[in-house]
């Protein structure tokens, strides 16, 4: 099953990361309509600030790969968490740019217990480009 292979892709992620600082790894992955998983893990930065999240890697990773948002299927978070990851402020307005609103956002914790997302539920009434001036 496909969300099988999502979410162990996002757990096998985790590993990938530098987590020097923290040392808590995060992985994540993005299921394309072609069957294609895209990965992302955190890397961090002796300047803390300049951290950049698994999400955050793997939606940009995706979109350097040439997809967009209609090409996704779903995409999901891993933590070794007791509750399922949350994702930071950050990563949900980035998801917002880059993933469809009702695209499923799952979330895992360390036994894969999952939270069904999506990127409205996770960020209602967010900014996006549609305030901008034309
Ligand atoms: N982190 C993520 O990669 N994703 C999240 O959803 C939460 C936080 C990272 C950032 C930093 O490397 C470490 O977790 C601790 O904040």
């Amino acid at each position: 099953m496909k969300q099988d292979a999502l979410f162990q892709a996002a757990k096998e992620a985790a590993a990938l990361g530098y987590t020097p600082y923290s040392r808590f790894p995060v992985g994540a992955a993005i299921l394309m309509k072609n069957g294609t998983i895209i990965q992302g893990a955190n890397i961090e930065n002796s300047s803390f600030g300049l951290t950049v999240c698994a999400e955050r890697n793997a939606l940009f990773r995706a979109h350097l790969e040439g997809y967009r948002s209609k090409d996704m299927i779903a995409m999901a978070v891993f933590g070794h968490t007791h509750d399922p990851i949350s994702p930071c402020g950050a990563c949900r307005q980035v998801m917002k740019e880059l993933l469809d609103s009702q695209t499923p956002v799952y979330l895992l914790s360390e036994s894969l217990q999952t939270k069904a997302m999506t990127v409205e539920t996770l960020l209602p009434y967010a900014f996006d480009g549609s305030a901008l001036p034309k």
